[in-house]
This record gives C-alpha cells, sequence and structure tokens, in this order.
C-alpha cells in the first residue's frame, strides 16, 4: 500500500476492530489518529495520533477530523441507537476536510430483525447519502464475539445454544482489519462485497469447542427458540457463503486464545 496524504482517522481504534485495522495501517507505515472517549493512555508507546471526542454528543470531532483524507469507522455502542453517532461523524466530516468515509456493517444486516442490525442498515444509507466519499463493507461475525456467547455462560450449569441448523460463518478479526485497511487507503468503492469466514458452522459445534477450550465439563443445550430473529438466522440470515474470504478457523481461534492465558 502506498502512503496517502493527510490522516487516517479510525474511530472505535481502541475496539476489538479498530485496532487491527490500526495495526495494518501502522505496519503500512500510513499517519494514523485514533479517536476514542477516553484520554490517550500515558504508558502507550504506539506511533499514532490520539483524539479524545464524542460521537454520541459530537464534542471534540472536528479537532479529531481536522485534515483527514479518510476516516474508519468501527466505533458502535450496541445498547445505544449508532445512528446518532454516524450522523454526528457525517456532519464533523462534512464541514472539515471531507474526507473517504470507510464504514464496517454486518452480513445479514437486513436479513435478521434484530434492533442493532437496524440501526447497522440505517448506518449505512447515511454514510451512502452522505455526500462524502464512501465504502462499506459487510463481515460475518468475529471468533471473539462467538466465543462470547459460550464463555458469558461461565455459572450457569449448563450451556445453552441454538439449535440445529442455527449457523454461523465466523471470521478472523485480523483479517477484516487487514481487508479494511486496504480498502481505506484505496479509491472509495461503494458497497463492496461481503467478507466471510472459511466456513458455515453450526452454532451447538462452536459452543461445545468452547467448552471444551474452557475445560468445562458440563452438557452443551441446544435449544430450538421460537421467533423471527431465530428463524432468519436458521434460514441462513448470517452467512455469506460465496465470499469465504477468511482463512482463520475458529479452532485456530480457539488455540491461540488458550495460549495467551
Ligand atoms: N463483533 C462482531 O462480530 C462484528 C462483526 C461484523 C461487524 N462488526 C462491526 O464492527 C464494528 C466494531 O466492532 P467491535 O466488536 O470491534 O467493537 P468494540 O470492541 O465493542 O469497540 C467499540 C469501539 O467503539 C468506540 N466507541 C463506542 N462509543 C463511542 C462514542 N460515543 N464515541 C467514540 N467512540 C465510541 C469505543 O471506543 P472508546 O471506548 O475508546 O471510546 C471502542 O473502541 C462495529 O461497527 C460492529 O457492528 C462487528
Amino acid at each position: 500500500m502506498e502512503p496517502s496524504s493527510g490522516a487516517i482517522v479510525v474511530t472505535g481504534g481502541t475496539g476489538t476492530l479498530g485496532r487491527e485495522v490500526v495495526r495494518r495501517l501502522l505496519e503500512d507505515e500510513y499517519e494514523v489518529r485514533v479517536l476514542s472517549r477516553r484520554p490517550h493512555p500515558r504508558a502507550d508507546r504506539t506511533p499514532r495520533e490520539w483524539a479524545v471526542g464524542d460521537l454520541a454528543t459530537g464534542v471534540g470531532l472536528d479537532a479529531a477530523l481536522e485534515g483527514a483524507a479518510t476516516v474508519v469507522h468501527c466505533a458502535s455502542a450496541p445498547a445505544k441507537d449508532d445512528t446518532v453517532a454516524t450522523r454526528h461523524l457525517v456532519e464533523a466530516a462534512l464541514r472539515g476536510s471531507r474526507p473517504h468515509l470507510v464504514y464496517i456493517s454486518i452480513v445479514g444486516a437486513d436479513r435478521v430483525p434484530l434492533g442493532y442490525y437496524r440501526h447497522k442498515v440505517a448506518c449505512e444509507r447515511i454514510v451512502a447519502d452522505s455526500g462524502l466519499p464512501w465504502t462499506t463493507l459487510r463481515a460475518t461475525q468475529f471468533h471473539d464475539l462467538i466465543a462470547r456467547l459460550t464463555t458469558v455462560q461461565r455459572a450457569a450449569p449448563v450451556v445453552c445454544t441454538l439449535g440445529g441448523d442455527a449457523r454461523v460463518q465466523p471470521v478472523e478479526v485480523r483479517e477484516v482489519g487487514d481487508r479494511l485497511a486496504e480498502l481505506a487507503v484505496g479509491e472509495p468503492a461503494g458497497r463492496v462485497a461481503d467478507f466471510g469466514g472459511p466456513r458455515v458452522r453450526e452454532l451447538r459445534e462452536l459452543a461445545r469447542l468452547t467448552a471444551r477450550a474452557q475445560g468445562w465439563h458440563r452438557p452443551v443445550l441446544p435449544l430450538r427458540l421460537p421467533g423471527k430473529v431465530v428463524r432468519a438466522v436458521r434460514d441462513g440470515g448470517l452467512l455469506a457463503p460465496d465470499h469465504a474470504q477468511g482463512r482463520g478457523t475458529f479452532e485456530e481461534f480457539l488455540t491461540r486464545r488458550g495460549a495467551m492465558r
């Protein structure tokens, strides 16, 4: 990748995905600025700029985006309405240097009727209608999110999961970060091809693998739950089998995570 003029601002650059985008951009020697609500950690010596701002209120965004050539928008607060944050970001970008806006969304956001996913689709629309040059990538669920569905049940005597035909296609977040970084330094491309993990997997199998990796000897209970969300997941709403570009497997993720403990 060739260095571009102007900083690349990464919102959510402290988060699971944003950290990987920042890592990759720094490896490729781009000028990176992280936007966070928190002050710069004193001990942090990573060679990137840091801007404090809050997307929920808009405070600090003009300074954070000053001179930006590109903004990679990875920040998200699932418990809130992300459209508010995305609107604030777009408004600041339009007041400023009108950077290329790169957005990360979720495969199946328009097929699985979760409130959070509805907000993701609305954010996609805000980005596309912003008048800024834009690129949007949808990715499948990251390995760590799928593992967390099991690990949050650490206090329970059984592990509950969705039954047989509920499938996901988990992806290695590092690879999504690499892809977003590549898009950030390329030309604005609109909605690009989805990015999915290497294999479609049953949720109950991934729950068993996670429980075993935790050293748990407790039953895994696949549930058949009613409801539109479960039906959409069982119908393959979260899958992108034609875009299985990811290479890292769930097993490799668990092994690496175990080694890091
Ligand atoms: N997790 C998945 O499986 C998955 C799959 C596909 C797509 N995605 C998308 O990828 C994106 C990143 O997800 P993630 O799992 O990496 O998120 P995460 O780890 O929860 O990180 C969230 C980030 O958002 C920032 N943030 C939250 N509220 C903010 C605010 N008001 N102002 C400024 N920054 C704010 C946080 O920064 P500070 O705390 O430093 O302020 C943090 O860096 C999301 O858009 C998500 O929808 C996720």
